[in-house]
């Protein structure tokens, strides 16, 4: 048991996803294998704490943050590893916890899958699961994403990008500019946020001031976009780093009249939103979707995993993308896994291959000048522990 590879999972954080992280590690964490990995928890206040040590699981659900510890990891390269902080007469005083070699961060939405989470750990120089700083960033963003896919010739749902301002300061002139491109109804997003959080339908223009309202409360860049006819919710989970594979596609079936934050979390049972996988499309359909989904996730150059999100209009057949999410869920009912489940990589061998591709990054950028590793400290140390999975 002493070469096991120390792995650090982070959850929860400030997102409006906070619980979904939760669900999703312990998931994760439940299917480690204990003789290849050393599980080190790590989680994340709502208001941005970092807890190590004892049970910080259990300190998030249950509300107690006693039963773990204030703790930080730093971005210097050169202090490694989790410290364990303590508040005294003289000031904080930080002592090291424990050495980490792999960074698994699961979680969901703004300040931990956009990229803020993953710029720590490309200064702390450890290899992390899951996409870069750059590539993070650009799938939170709905409105550069599009831009992206654009730039690629990607097909894409068109869009009106609102700043809050402008709808604050001139609501009228926003309602013509956006009557003057699409018929109603519309979808009103926040452009950084996920879980269906602050998106809304709108039928009308009474519809629309109310959403745009709405989405201003969850970011300062809204977009406005035409509803989709009879929308079809297909995904595909991407796997790799320089050369990704595709799963089979899966479709949602949403409880509701579109896939809701009610129809992901809150209905369940014979109420709850259905997943199909693979999902019931015609060959060339199923193998248009796959490549297009590789396709999504070269051109934002996308590393480890991502769930590719797409919209089939059951009315004229038209196949857009929707989004990319590159921390989607993780439960071992969600999305991701089930998909690789299914196209032949059960849960744990999908995990293994996660980190596997997260120092196979690590090792490249090794190469790269200004981040040559030779007599450095920290990151180092396990640098010879590439073969060991
Ligand atoms: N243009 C659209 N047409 C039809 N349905 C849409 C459209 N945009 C979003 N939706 C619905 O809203 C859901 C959430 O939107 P999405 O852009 O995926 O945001 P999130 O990041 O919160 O998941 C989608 O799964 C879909 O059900
Ligand atoms: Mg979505």
């Amino acid at each position: 048991m002493t070469n096991r590879l120390r792995v650090a999972v982070i959850f929860g954080g400030q997102s409006g996803e906070h619980e979904v992280s939760l669900a999703s590690a312990r998931s994760v964490m439940e299917a480690m294998d204990e003789e290849k990995y050393e599980i080190i928890p790590v989680g994340i206040t709502k208001d941005g704490r970092w807890l190590a040590s004892g049970d910080p699981m259990d300190a998030l659900a249950s509300h107690v943050p006693e039963v773990s510890q204030p703790a930080a990891l730093l971005g210097d390269p050169s202090r490694p590893g989790l410290f364990l902080l303590e508040d005294g007469q003289a000031g904080t005083r930080a002592a090291p916890f424990t050495d980490v070699e792999v960074v698994f961060p699961v979680l969901h939405g703004p300040l931990g899958e956009d990229g803020t989470v993953q710029g720590l750990l490309e200064l702390a120089d450890l290899p992390y699961v899951g996409a870069g700083v750059m590539a993070s960033a650009v799938a939170m963003d709905k409105v550069v994403f599009k831009d992206v896919m654009r730039a690629h010739e990607l097909p894409i749902v068109d869009h009106v990008m609102v700043k809050r301002r402008a709808w604050d300061t001139d609501p009228q002139d926003v309602i013509t500019q956006i009557e003057g491109r699409f018929p109603y109804p519309v979808f009103t997003k926040p452009a950084n946020l996920g879980s269906s959080v602050g998106i809304t339908r709108c039928p009308d223009r009474t519809g629309l001031t109310v959403g745009l309202s709405e989405a201003g409360r969850h970011d300062r860049k809204l977009l406005v976009e035409p509803a989709v006819a009879q929308a079809r919710e297909i995904e595909v989970s991407v796997l790799g780093n320089d050369e990704p594979r595709a799963s089979l596609p899966g479709e949602i079936i949403p409880s509701r009249e579109f896939y809701s934050y009610e129809a992901k979390y809150v209905d369940t049972g014979d109420a709850a939103s259905s997943l199909h996988i693979p999902a019931p499309l015609s060959d060339k359909l199923t193998q248009r979707v796959r490549e297009l989904a590789l396709r999504v996730y070269k051109a934002v150059d996308c590393a480890g995993m991502a769930r590719v999100d797409f919209l089939l209009s059951g009315e004229t057949g038209v196949l857009y993308v929707n989004e990319m999410n590159t921390i989607p869920g993780f439960t071992d009912i969600s999305m991701y896994p089930k998909l690789w489940e299914a196209s032949g990589i059960p849960y744990p061998k999908l995990i293994d291959r996660l980190i596997e591709l997260a120092l196979e990054r690590w090792r490249d950028s090794g190469r790269t000048n200004g981040r040559r590793r030779e007599g450095g400290q920290g990151a180092n140390s396990h640098q010879h522990r590439g073969g060991t999975l």
